[in-house]
């Protein structure tokens, strides 16, 4: 496949070396623009050796080839990374006033950017807007990830890690090319705008009960996943809501967030989004239980050494009471993290879980003490109402939250 790799001026070009590395060793044909400031980062020579072909910078070189055109109608897929805040707002106006942006123009190709700024530069309003407006077009926002900065400082705005965005251009690549060859319902390129006009909720991470003022009860669940399938609905022209409870990951621009601590407070916030939704995921890892009364004062080890009962008391099932609700058509979707190692007993157990939740469908994962919660990848089983396997899925989180949404979209 024929790939363009837009390269803009930001210090994280010189990562843009690993996208293009990637996409090089997995055997596709790679041409890269580099803005003009993203040469002043990295030098043409690097680009070219790695990526095999001349680089692309001036729009004004080779005019009689018309090379904006041909490059845009031979691109399968564009990338951008790093893309800029000055180059986010230049896609969403549709301004082109340099080789990238006028290739952007031209092509019909999926479009994948990934974003590399400062926090306040990310979270700014014209930069909120305008990835909103990118994300409205069915471009695939890739991060950003939340790490060290450039200078000294730190928080969300890093570009992604080469290697996640080669996976997540990829995905993209492959949907937009040819049926998957997984099992279960698959889609096409016109899939992207299948979930215009529905509201999504999805719920993300993991609950924590307080013992006292400063413990709790809480479990490993990184939020990964829920986030991913916000991120994929919102790509699929959804409106979200995720629901976010200490999340490990940065939410996706363009959703409505609520976060929460409780399960009690998911409940709530749950409860109130469900009225208008059309489809409720619970990726959340919701406690079972939490302490039956709560400290005012930190609780202090005893001279005795005896050891500490803490009585906890049953939390509501969010999944199986919303069930249970009046539906108005909505779908419901519940997951089952397990330990259980044998793949039989592990069907078992979600079957059973379903029977108990009472949900239209029930995502299986395996967790364990490195599987599942915090790694960037998962490996699913997803099960109807009657308990038969309609999906099994792995890969990258957003790929897989991206096959979850196909078989509730094909409903
Ligand atoms: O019973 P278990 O916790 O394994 O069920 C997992 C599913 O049920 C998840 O979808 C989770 O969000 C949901 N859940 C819930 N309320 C609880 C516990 C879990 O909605 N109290």
């Amino acid at each position: 496949m024929t790939i363009v790799v837009g390269v803009t001026g930001g210090i994280a070009a010189y990562k843009a070396v690993g996208v293009i590395r990637g996409f090089v060793l997995q055997g596709h044909d790679v041409h890269v623009i580099a803005t003009e400031a993203a040469l002043r980062f990295v030098g043409r020579p690097t680009f070219e050796a790695i990526s095999r072909n001349p680089i692309n910078t001036d729009l004004y070189e080779g005019v009689a080839q018309v090379r904006h055109v041909a490059i845009g109608q031979s691109a399968d897929l564009i990338v951008i990374a790093p893309a800029t805040a000055n180059t986010i707002a230049k896609l969403a106006l549709g301004l082109a006033d340099d080789l990238l942006t006028n290739t952007v123009l031209v092509s019909t190709a999926p479009i994948v950017i990934a974003p590399a700024m400062h926090t306040e530069m990310w979270q700014n309003a014209a930069t909120v807007a305008n990835i909103a407006i990118l994300r409205e077009r069915r471009f695939t926002i890739v991060g950003p990830a939340s790490g060290q900065l450039t200078g000294t400082d730190s928080g969300v705005g890093r570009m992604e890690e080469p290697e996640a965005i080669t996976a997540a251009a990829l995905s993209v690549l492959e949907k937009s090319a040819v049926p998957e060859r997984a099992e279960g319902p698959t889609r096409t390129a016109e899939a992207p705008g299948d979930l215009s006009g529905k509201h999504v909720v999805v719920t993300a991470g993991g609950t924590r009960e307080p013992l006292d003022p400063v413990r709790f009860l809480g479990n490993r669940s990184s939020g990964r996943q829920g986030v991913a399938i916000a991120q994929a609905a919102l790509n699929r022209g959804a409106t979200v809501t995720l629901i976010a409870a200490h999340i490990e990951v940065h939410p996706p621009a363009g959703a409505t967030l609520v976060e929460v601590a409780t399960a009690l407070e998911l409940q709530r916030a749950v409860t109130d989004a469900a009225a208008s939704a059309d489809i409720i995921v619970m990726a959340a890892a919701v406690a079972d239980y939490r302490p039956a009364s709560v400290q005012q004062a930190k609780i202090k080890k005893t001279e005795t050494h005896a050891p500490l009962n803490i009585e906890l008391v049953e939390n509501p099932d969010i999944l199986a009471e919303l069930s249970a609700a009046e539906r108005h058509g909505r779908v419901i979707v519940g997951f089952a993290a397990e330990t259980e190692p044998d793949t039989d007993a592990l069907l078992t157990l979600g079957q059973q879980k379903l029977a108990r939740k009472g949900c239209d469908y029930l995502v299986i994962n395996r967790v364990g003490w490195s599987t599942g919660f915090v790694s960037e990848s998962n490996e699913i089983i997803m099960l109807d109402s009657s308990g038969d396997i309609v999906m099994k899925a792995s890969g990258d989180k957003l790929s897989v939250a991206d096959r979850i949404l196909d078989v509730i979209a094909s409903r």
